[in-house]
Order: C-alpha cells, then structure tokens, then sequence
C-alpha cells in the first residue's frame, strides 16, 4: 500500500492533509477529535496578542451553492481567535504532547513590530509546536488594524517580518499567502528573501456573496449592514491551483516548498495540489461542511489512486505536472482535435447544440429528429458543447492523427511540435528564433 506519510521542512505526519487554521483548529476539543479521525496535522486557528479580539454576535457566514443546494463557495467575516492567547497555548501544548506524530503549526499574526513577534514567538515555542504559519492573508477586520493581508500585499513587509522570525526562532517558519494581490509570485519571493522555509496559500478572497434585496444588505447582514468576507471553498480552488503553480515554477522560487489550500474537498483535489507541487494540503471548509471524517475519504481515495498508479510514496506525485505548466505562447499549435457526440449516450437536450450556434462556431446540426452531429468543417475544437453537455464523455475530443486533413482549414495536420513564437503571423516571431 501506498505511503501517506510526509516530511514537509523536516515536520512529520502521517498523511498530507492538514486542517487549515480556521475553526476546526481553534480548540482542543476540536483538535483533538480530528487526530482521532485521522488527520495528519493541524495549522491551529490564528493566535494574536492580548487582549483578544471579539467577533460579532450575529451571522458570520455566507454561501454560494450548485443547483442541488450543494455548498461550492463560503464567505466569511470571523477574525483570529477569540480565546485569550494563554489558553490557546496551553491548550496546544497538551494536544502536541498526546499526539507527538500529528504536525502541529501555530498560525500567528501580531502587529508589524518586531517586539511583538519577540514577545509571542518564545511562548509559541515553549509549546512544543513544530512549526508557525504567518497570517498574512485574512482580507477582514484584522488588515484594516494594519494585519493580515495589510502586510500579505507588500512585499517588503513579508519579507521583514519574515526576517524577525526567522531571527527570533527555530522553528520553521511557513508564510501564509494572501490570494488578494495581482501577481502571486511577488509576494512569495518576498518570503522567501526573507527566509521563510515555505509557504502555502490560498488564505480567502475578499468577496461579498450576495446582497438581500429586501433589507439592501450585503449578506451575511449584521444590524442591516454588511462588509467584505474571505471566500473559500470548492469555488476557490482553480484559482489556487493556478497562484500555487506559479510560485512552483518560477525560476525565482522553485523548489520552495509549498502547503497547497483552497477548496480541497476529495483525495483528486489533493493529488492535484500535490502534482502542481505543495507538500502537504490544507482543508478547512470541506470539514466544515462535512466534519472531521471527511479525511477517510480522502486517505483511501489517494492511497488507492497511488497504488494504481504506481506512485510508492507522496514524493513521487510532488511536482509532477509543474513541468507541464507553460506558457499559452508554447501550446502546440500542430495539435488538432474535434469533437465527437456519442449518439447512444445523448439524451437530446439540445445544450451543445445552443452553445455552438449561438456562441461558438455553428458547428453542431440538429436534424428534424433531434439528432445532433459535429460538423467537422466548422468545428474549431474548443470544447464548448463537452462543458455544457450534462452527460459525462456523452461529447469527447478527438485529435487528428498527423497525415489527416483538417477539414476546416484545409491543412494536413502536421506531426510537428509548432507554438506561436515561430509562427508567420506573429510579428516577433523573428526575435523568438
Ligand atoms: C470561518 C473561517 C475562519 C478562518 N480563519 C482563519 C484564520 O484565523 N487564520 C488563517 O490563516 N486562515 C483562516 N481562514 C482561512 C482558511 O485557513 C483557508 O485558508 C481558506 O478557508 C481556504 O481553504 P478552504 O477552501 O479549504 O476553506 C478561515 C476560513 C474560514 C472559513
Ligand atoms: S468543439 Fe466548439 S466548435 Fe466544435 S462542436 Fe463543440 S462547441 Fe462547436
Ligand atoms: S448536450 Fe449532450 S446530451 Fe445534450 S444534445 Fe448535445 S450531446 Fe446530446
């Protein structure tokens, strides 16, 4: 059986999945019941100093859903705990103490002075914790007092407090990114200038999930007024894959480790964090939908995926796909592919058929029966009509084998690799050669 276990900046756990620092990591109680359910480590909820901040009496959340009332997004207005910073401590001290082989992170996020991360990075380490993650991400309440994604969006702030902490502590220092910013890879070569051993991303994204048309508040509504949230959840996820494999493959930062979060819900999700190139993952809203005994799931579902792939250990699926994130300009432009409709699985609702007419490229006919077919002359290949069709393979792409004429453009395919940087009518294409 494949060998779940991870060693992420010398921190060991038995498998990948870590819970993310939000609520299910803000206590003991919580803590110590997703260690009996198998998780292999937990960034404990975000300490700050004394005194502890308050959160708001009413609603705290909001919540985009698919049409099954399926949860595919969340928004939130919480802050950093809310319990008194020694409680927290000695609260984590006890659970690494029981659990000796669950990694334990203490997210942390004080004001931007270095006499404060002085103060707290020796109580933190008095714990026993193995690690601490920098909160330089909540887009809420926290960054307007000068915190979180206040300082995750300047650069040169990351990489002075990472800096401090790397000065004024052993143990190994991951900094938490921010998805508020324009380019990832600044932010992440700021920590990594400053020393941080790795850092993980996605914290949420400032969002407002929708406004109540009666009240005129955005939701969640408090008093009858709203304010911006961090989104997360299954929504979220493209948009970390794509900032994680950035930082993956950057010249500047490969090779700096990574925690992959945003929208893990399944052992696929995981696996994919992990081939883009993250060393452990984190989770939080899928066990705040689902509870703590989601990880089960999604333990065997990797496990039994690596075994059929061959796959021994999870340093083997690390960084896998990066190399085969590029660039648009080197897509292979000789790859020419159409689409194919299997008429025994369609079911005829004319989807495909509505989205090319209307707004592709007329390349599906609809006969008097309700038959519809590709038409090859027209068809750009853009895969339309298979994300709107509702039947899974119902509609796949097929490639044309080199030698075969394209018959919309009249071409033979070539069975050469050609991008844009040499094609004639790129106007640098000269420079590219
Ligand atoms: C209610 C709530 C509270 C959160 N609090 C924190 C926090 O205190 N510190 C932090 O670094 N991230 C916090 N997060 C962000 C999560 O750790 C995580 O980065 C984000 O939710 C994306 O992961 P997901 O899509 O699995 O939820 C919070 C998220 C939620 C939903
Ligand atoms: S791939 Fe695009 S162009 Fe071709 S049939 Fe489908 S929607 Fe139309
Ligand atoms: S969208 Fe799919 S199921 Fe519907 S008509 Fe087209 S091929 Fe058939």
């Amino acid at each position: 059986m494949a060998d779940l276990s991870t060693n992420f900046l010398g921190i060991k756990s038995p498998n990948p999945f870590w819970l993310a620092s939000a609520p299910p990591t803000d206590k003991e109680y919580n803590v110590v019941r997703a260690f009996k359910a198998g998780w292999g480590g937990v960034v404990w909820k975000t300490l700050g100093e004394d005194p502890h901040v308050v959160n708001v009496n009413g609603p705290r959340y909001g919540a985009i859903y698919g049409a099954d009332r399926r949860l595919l997004g969340l928004n939130n207005i919480e802050l950093i705990t809310d319990r008194p910073l020694e409680v927290n401590l000695r609260e984590i001290k006890a659970v690494k103490r029981a659990w000796p082989d669950r990694a334990m992170i203490v997210s942390l996020m004080v004001p931007c002075e270095e006499a404060a991360w002085k103060r707290i990075l020796p109580l933190v380490e008095d714990t026993g914790a193995d690690g601490i993650e920098l909160n330089f991400g909540c887009p809420h309440g926290m960054s307007e007092r000068g915190m979180g994604s206040a300082v995750g969006q300047v650069p040169e702030y990351i990489e002075m407090v990472a800096r401090w902490c790397k000065a004024n502590t052993r143990m190994p220092v991951i900094v938490k990114l921010t998805p508020n910013i324009t380019d990832i890879r600044y932010p992440a070569r700021a920590a990594k200038a400053g020393g941080a051993d790795a850092v993980s991303l996605i914290n949420t994204i400032s969002s407002i999930t929708s406004v109540n048309l009666d009240t005129m508040s955005p939701e969640p509504s408090i008093d009858g007024k709203g304010s911006h949230g961090g989104y997360c959840g299954p929504a979220v996820k493209p948009i970390a894959l794509n900032m994680v494999a950035e930082i993956a493959r950057d010249p500047e930062t490969a090779g700096l480790p990574i925690s992959g979060i945003g929208g893990v819900t399944t052992w696929r999700d995981a696996a994919e964090f992990l081939a883009l190139g993250c060393g452990t993952v984190q989770v939080c809203t899928a066990a705040m939908t689902y509870g703590f005994k989601v990880v089960e799931e999604m333990k065997s579902g990797l496990s039994q995926w690596m075994d059929e792939k061959g796959h021994g250990s999870i340093d083997e699926i690390v960084g896998r796909a990066v190399p085969n994130v590029t660039d648009w300009q080197y897509l292979n432009l000789n790859y020419v592919t159409k689409a194919r409709i299997d008429q025994d699985s369609c079911i005829k609702c004319g989807r495909c058929y509505a989205a090319c007419e209307d707004t592709s490229h007329q390349a599906i006919s609809m006969s008097e029966e309700r038959v519809f077919e590709v038409i090859d002359e027209e068809c750009v290949a853009c895969n339309l009509c298979v994300n709107v069709c509702p039947v899974e393979n119902c509609i796949t792409m097929e490639e044309l084998e080199p030698g075969t004429m394209d018959t919309r453009t009249g071409k033979v395919v070539e069975p050469d690799y050609a991008n844009w940087t040499t094609h004639p009518n790129n106007p640098g294409a000269c420079a590219a050669e």
